[in-house]
């Protein structure tokens, strides 16, 4: 795999810093062992895994000197919220600087925040290995493994619903992806 060389490593961990890099590479981990065990591409879910967080620059500042200097744009709503920015920053990252042309990678980097309507799969393993890798240690990440290793769409209302209701908790903008990805998920999880 080309675009997991050496020196795009060592520029992934300059871009992202020592923590977010180490993050990274458990879901890259995580993400493989799901591709396995659900029938995707494993060698996908590495890159994805790997390369999901490459648009959460370390230095903000060098985040919009980057949109700027590649003429990117993007909504209002990212913009303003970096947290809503970094996924769709980090498929164009990935694009320009990692050379990652596959579109159905980088539509998984591209959502793995806020997951989408109708999810592809690799979209959902990134989604939920990005909150369950080793590193990861919150209140109820054990039931968060658990269920996503016995059921993934139900580990994804699960996570889903309780993002939304610490962003709401919090007083934070919500996306409309996430409120659509939530829908989407109790639909098929109740049937
Ligand atoms: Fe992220
Ligand atoms: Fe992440």
């Amino acid at each position: 795999m080309d675009c997991i060389s050496r020196d795009k490593i060592k520029k992934l961990e300059e871009l992202i810093g020592e923590y977010r890099f180490n993050h990274s590479l458990g879901v890259m981990e995580t993400a493989e062992r799901f591709c396995k065990a659900l029938g995707e591409n494993p060698d996908k879910g590495k890159i994805a895994g790997l390369f999901h967080d490459c648009g959460k620059f370390l230095d903000k500042k060098m985040a919009f000197e980057f949109i700027k200097d590649n003429n990117l744009v993007y909504p209002e709503e990212y913009l303003e919220n970096f947290q809503l920015l970094h996924p769709h920053l980090g498929a164009d990252v990935a694009r320009i600087v990692f050379d990652i042309n596959d579109d159905y990678i980088l539509d998984s980097i591209r959502y793995h925040t806020t997951l989408r309507e109708n999810p592809s799969l690799l979209d959902k393993i990134i989604f939920i290995t990005d909150a369950i890798e080793p590193g990861r240690d919150f209140e109820g990440v054990e039931k968060l493994r658990d269920l996503a290793n016995k059921n993934i769409d139900e580990a994804i209302l699960f996570s889903l619903d309780d993002t939304i209701k610490a962003l709401i908790n919090k007083g934070k903008y919500l996306g409309i992806d996430t409120i659509k990805a939530r829908n989407y998920f109790l639909n098929i999880v109740e049937k």
